[in-house]
């Protein structure tokens, strides 16, 4: 599976944000990850789908679109068709999480779930085969720089081995608290696709900090 890394605009500068984006591009990235937030699933706002349809008019990167909002049985959807290539839905958010999937497939996104820190793989079980990635929560979603989780590394582990076991080939990411250190245990855990915020866009060279995730994972 590739190693992607995906720069989260959360930590971007948002009255800036091409020109934040336009410093992490020639990276080598190919996706960014887009946080949607509503205030009641977590407690932070953010924005709602005119943000994909905008960034998808203003960039050629893919938009990892992580869907932290009650009710995603309703605005998933829309969310694919403003441009999202993949939207990512919580499980503990959706009531019929396998129609919602199956949806955003059909409006041609690729389908994500995400599971919070407290949320066993078990729960996930049924819908695996119809994921294209399994977003694993290592920090509690709804702000940026945040303290990794430890203990979600082998929640990882036992993710990638019921891929396995199962025959699926779903990518695997992770979310919250990813710097140079981290994202080494995750990637020997099984994950392959590294969300990073603050450790990015925080830092006065964004590209640099690119490089040290991947050098970190040996690429
Ligand atoms: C948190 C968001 C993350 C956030 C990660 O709820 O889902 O994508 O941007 O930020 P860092 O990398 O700073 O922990
Ligand atoms: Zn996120």
């Amino acid at each position: 599976m590739s190693i992607e890394i995906a720069p989260s605009i959360l930590s971007a500068n948002f009255s800036n944000l091409m020109q934040d984006i336009n410093k992490v591009k020639d990276s080598g990235i190919h996706m960014l990850h887009v946080d949607v937030m509503d205030g009641h699933f977590v407690p932070n706002i953010t924005f709602g789908s005119k943000m994909i349809a905008d960034l998808h008019k203003s960039t050629s990167l893919k938009l990892d679109c992580h869907l932290m909002i009650d009710n995603p049985d309703k605005f998933a959807p829309e969310f694919a068709k403003a441009g999202g290539d993949v939207i990512m839905v919580h499980l503990e958010a959706s009531v019929h999480i396998y129609r919602v999937l199956q949806e955003i497939k059909n409006f041609g996104a690729k389908a994500g779930l995400v599971l919070n820190p407290g949320t066993p793989v078990d729960a996930a079980r049924e819908v695996l085969p119809l994921v294209d990635q399994v977003l694993i929560m290592t920090v509690n979603p709804g702000f940026g720089g945040q303290k990794f989780i430890p203990q979600m590394v082998n929640k990882v582990q036992e993710l990638a081995e019921l891929r396995d076991n199962l025959g699926l080939k779903f990518n695997i990411e992770v979310d919250g608290g990813i710097n140079d250190i981290t994202i080494k245990d995750c990637a020997a855990a099984g994950a392959n696709i590294f969300v990073a915020g603050s450790y990015v866009f925080d830092a006065s060279d964004p590209i640099s900090q690119v490089n040290k995730l991947l050098a970190a994972v040996g690429q």
